[in-house]
């Protein structure tokens, strides 16, 4: 860590105790407890951020709930795709009812919907009640902002355009104690004409792996199991960094962490994935048996103009040369209809790649235009009638592969990771198998957070019944 982040971690924790005192302040005023609520929209690195917001909330005296009716409410935003945006603007009305029944109460937003300029001049006009704005660059100092955000009225907006910092060791507070989500970088540089991700995130920025290391040694320490390794592009792993070790060989040093017993990661981009990785994935069976590799579409022409820097061949012959080098890897997706200029025969493509590699599970987006991106202003934007019907068409063929896939393992005994209690049968407990598929078998709570041999008794599609071995 450099000298400067470090000095900036201190400086923040003292407004951690500043914020305190002030929220001691206003809880002997309001004569109760004070209520903090985090909501999350988006992806792994959000929910990992969150777990962050949540850990300063919590230093400086909130109780953590998630009924949004509360004294300090939170949205980290996502803004990939415009529905989640408009998911926002909606729940952002319901809290203006509960803010003009409890007037002390602050409302916050952050996150990568905030890095867009039209939103925040729009939250500035429209929605005047929000008390806080900040971004995803200055994340770190969002105990300083507390302070603001608790000792002035009016609303706070701070949002940078880009940070080479980052800034550690501020308090966390973990959803789950035997996984966690890791952050090994941030931001993208790969600029896929779609995609909004490298303006609200900024440019790629590796930690370096001493940094890693320690926080891999203490999250084990502190009873974790398993990690997922987070970012855009793991495989480009430091770049920007001196004498950094290759994406494969930073695994395998997390593998090494005593207590560690499972390591995934996300997300690969095909273009970078190397014959390095393959062979460390194959040989060390900490790594789990499951890959996801965005697909986004199947025509080399789509992909030309999306810029993902692979044609159709080849995104063929690496996945098939990883499903040839290690068979029980399940390898899942993210394909995009709509993309502008897309034709049936573009589609044809897209089915005939998911037959081919026959995907144990699929994530299928409409295209949605972000503006600022280079495809939003193509000019062969397709009809909705048109994505409608193709939609349908990739994702009947994505659920039939998915389910054959998943049969595969019926009758096999698997070790699995016992995450939770079933929400609807509390006779039954959820495990993960290390190829992110769920089996529910019969057990209590005292199995959370253990790695047992369960026997996969049927296959119910997406799930499996089974018990414990
Ligand atoms: N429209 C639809 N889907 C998108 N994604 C990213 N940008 C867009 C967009 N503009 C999808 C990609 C990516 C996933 C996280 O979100 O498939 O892999
Ligand atoms: Fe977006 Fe492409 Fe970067 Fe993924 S690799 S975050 S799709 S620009």
């Amino acid at each position: 860590m450099r000298q400067e982040d470090r000095k900036e971690t201190e400086i923040q924790i003292e407004y951690i105790k500043k914020a305190a005192a002030l929220l001691s302040e206003k809880e002997t005023e309001a004569g109760r407890k004070l209520r903090a609520c985090v909501v999350t929209f988006g992806c792994q690195m959000n929910a990992r951020d969150s777990e962050k917001l949540i850990g300063i909330l919590e230093q400086v005296g909130y109780e953590i709930t998630e009924d949004e009716n509360a004294d300090f409410v939170l949205y980290n935003t996502c803004t990939v795709r415009e529905n989640a945006n408009l998911k926002v603007y909606g729940r952002l009305g319901v809290l203006n009812g509960y803010k003009k029944k409890n007037p002390g109460m602050k409302i916050a937003l952050c996150g990568c919907m905030m890095q867009e300029p039209q939103v925040v001049e729009k939250l500035r006009t429209s929605y005047r009640f929000v008390d806080l704005i900040f971004g995803t660059h200055n994340l770190y100092k969002f105990p300083e902002l507390l302070v603001s955000v608790l000792s002035q009225e009016g609303t706070i907006i701070d949002i940078w355009d880009k940070t080479d910092r980052i800034v550690e060791d501020l308090p966390v507070k973990r959803k789950y104690s035997y996984k966690s989500g890791l952050n090994i970088m941030f931001g993208c540089d790969n600029f896929c004409t779609y995609c909004i991700v490298p303006y609200v995130r900024g440019r790629e920025r590796s930690r370096e792996p001493e940094d890693i290391l320690a926080e891999a040694k203490s999250l084990a320490q502190d009873g974790c199991k398993e990690l997922m390794l987070l970012g855009q592009n793991v495989n480009s792993y430091g770049k920007n960094l001196e004498n950094a070790p290759s994406f494969a060989q930073l695994l395998e040093m997390v593998c090494n962490v005593e207590g560690i017993e499972r390591v995934r990661f996300m997300t690969s981009h095909p273009k970078d994935l190397s014959d390095e990785l393959i062979q460390v994935m194959k040989r060390n069976p900490k790594i789990c048996r499951h890959l996801h590799l965005p697909l986004q579409s199947g025509s080399t022409e789509i992909l030309r103009r999306m810029n993902r820097r692979y044609t159709k061949e080849q995104y063929l012959e690496l996945a098939l040369k990883i499903r040839r080098e290690i068979p029980d890897l399940s390898i899942t997706t993210d394909i995009i209809v709509g993309f502008p200029g897309e034709t049936e025969s573009d589609i044809e493509d897209t089915l005939d790649v998911i037959r081919q590699v026959r995907f144990d599970n699929a994530f299928t987006f409409i295209y949605s235009k972000r503006s600022g991106t280079p495809a939003a202003s193509y000019e062969d934007q397709v009809s909705e009638e048109f994505i409608s019907a193709q939609f349908d068409r990739v994702l009947k063929l994505v659920q039939e592969t998915a389910r054959e896939q998943a049969g595969k393992y019926e009758g096999l005994t698997m070790d699995a990771l016992i995450e939770e209690v079933n929400e609807s049968d509390p006779t039954l407990v959820t495990g993960r198998l290390s190829n992110n598929c769920l089996v529910h078998l019969p057990g209590d709570a005292s199995l959370i957070g253990s790695i047992i041999p369960v026997f996969l008794r049927e296959c119910k599609g997406f799930y499996y019944l089974g018990e414990r071995k």
